[in-house]
């Protein structure tokens, strides 16, 4: 069903404002546009000028309008999450109430406000202008069950994850497999509050909830989220044109919305699935020691590789530093970027593994792309991925951690040989083209996340609140 742009009306897509949530609203952005409707993108001031810094020319399939986030000028060094999440609540509802109004004086009223259920503000805002609400889910079913079965075990602090968690349709889970607010509460309060309380506050008064995922992947586990709330799978959030074809060539790519870096000039030099793919996501900083064992294991390994090293803001100063020495002794070898297209990565036959910190869009894309994985998770959510990655859909491993928690140098090679050679590569590597064969099954036209998006996208254009 694809339709002309902004026949079946207009709808607003609100963000949180950091990389891996704006990714994938953005996607499913592009795929409501060619069912027909008109959206417009809302982001914050400084994402805005991000994107600008980065491309001067606003992706032409959408509008975009900015809310405030009480931070335009910035972050501060002293960043506090709370703090950040408190402006983002006031200053954020004010702004989006103000484009609301405007946008229904100018005769373009939104027919529905498609936000990140980290901002459930934003749904009294939209009802309050008697404006449909729909909670987008950027995270897995199986987080989000987890949260919502196990969310009373915090509000009253009494939070107690020592025995292993047992779910219907999941692996039993150990502490160390537990989403972070869930296993070390008191590291993250902050994190704890908005992602797994404030979260579920209203999620029950949305109008939809969306979930970035599909129903052969996590159809089964959905049940119990389907009981609470009007859910649909509308996933994965990669574009089809990546898993209609999967080896990269002109893709129309969505280069133009970040800083353009040729690493696929790059790709296209190596020999066909020779090259490790290691990404940590756009929030990880990786400590000094860890980043050395990647760095050297790396090198060891003499394989071909790329290797996104994010620059981080202010407040982690000392993280993600290449030691002294790496890049002279891998430059035959290595390319470091600080970022780039990923999906056209992942596509590119040179790609044989994808090590990830399995952040949910990068799990999704290793897997929709048929890439085998190392699974190497850091924090908040990755850890459940993690577990679903090597044990449930087995196209990953995990490397072991020292008793410091560090993946030293050996185990980096170990973990590499494992992944790009022989049958447990090969096994992992016929399991991921499984995975990529369903994830489009399910956006091809009629398949299950299709059909949920269209009848999202018909409900939308004839219901009001
Ligand atoms: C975080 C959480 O880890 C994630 O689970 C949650 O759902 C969203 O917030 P992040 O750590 O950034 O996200 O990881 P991930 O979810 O993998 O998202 C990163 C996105 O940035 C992906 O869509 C990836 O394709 C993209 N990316 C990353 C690039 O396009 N280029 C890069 O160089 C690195």
């Amino acid at each position: 069903m694809e339709v002309e742009k902004g026949r079946g009306g207009h709808v607003l897509v609100l963000p949180y404002p950091t990389q891996g949530h704006i990714n994938p609203m953005l996607q499913f952005s592009r795929r409501l546009t060619h069912k027909g409707l008109r959206v417009t993108l809302v982001i914050t001031i400084q994402n805005l000028q991000e994107m600008r810094a980065s491309n001067p020319s606003d992706p032409a399939f959408l509008d975009i309008e900015h809310i405030s986030d009480g931070f335009d000028d910035g972050l501060p060094v002293d960043f506090k999450l709370d703090t950040y999440v408190d402006s983002l609540k006031r200053v954020g509802s004010q702004t989006l109430d103000s484009l609301l109004t405007r946008l229904g004086a100018e005769g373009v009223r939104p027919l529905c406000v498609i936000y990140d259920s980290f901002l459930p503000w934003a749904l009294d805002v939209a009802h309050a202008h008697g404006i449909l609400g729909a909670a987008f889910h950027t995270q897995s079913i199986a987080i989000n069950t987890l949260y919502l079965l196990h969310h009373d075990k915090f509000s009253d602090k009494k939070t107690d994850i020592t025995t292993p968690i047992s779910v219907p349709g999941m692996p039993i889970l150990e502490s160390s497999d537990l989403p972070s607010y869930m296993s070390e509460p008191e590291l993250y309060p902050a994190y704890l509050k908005m992602v797994v309380l404030d979260q579920l506050s209203n999620m029950d008064q949305a109008d939809f909830v969306l979930a970035n995922s599909f129903d052969s992947l996590e159809g089964e586990l959905s049940r119990e989220l389907a009981k609470a709330f009007p859910l649909k799978m509308i996933g994965p959030a990669v574009p089809s044109v990546y898993l209609d074809n999967m080896i990269a060539d002109d893709k129309g790519s969505d280069a133009d919305l970040y800083k353009a870096v040729n690493c696929l000039g790059w790709l296209d030099e190596r020999p066909v699935r020779s090259t490790v793919y290691v990404s940590f996501g756009s929030l990880v900083g990786m400590p000094k020691e860890q980043m050395e064992e990647i760095a050297w294991g790396l090198h060891a390994s003499k394989r071909f590789f790329v290797w996104v090293v994010r620059t981080l803001p202010r407040h982690l100063e000392g993280r993600n530093l290449l030691p002294k020495g790496f890049s002279e002794a891998t430059k035959d070898r290595g390319l470091v970027v600080s970022w780039c297209p990923q999906l056209e990565v992942l596509s590119h036959r040179a790609v044989a593994c994808f090590w990830t910190h399995c952040g949910w869009n990068s799990t999704l894309e290793g897997l929709s792309l048929g890439v085998p994985m190392v699974a190497m998770p850091q924090w908040t959510d990755q850890l459940t991925n993690a577990k679903f990655v090597s044990d449930v859909w087995r196209v990953g491993m995990r490397p072991k951690a020292d008793n410091r928690g560090i993946v030293g140098r050996e185990e980096v090679e170990r973990c590499l040989r494992e992944a790009m050679e022989g049958e447990t590569a090969a096994e992992m590597r016929r399991n991921a083209e499984r995975w990529s064969e369903l994830a489009k099954e399910a956006l091809d036209e009629g398949g299950s996340s299709d059909r949920n998006i269209n009848e999202f996208v018909a409900t939308v254009c004839f219901r009001q609140v």
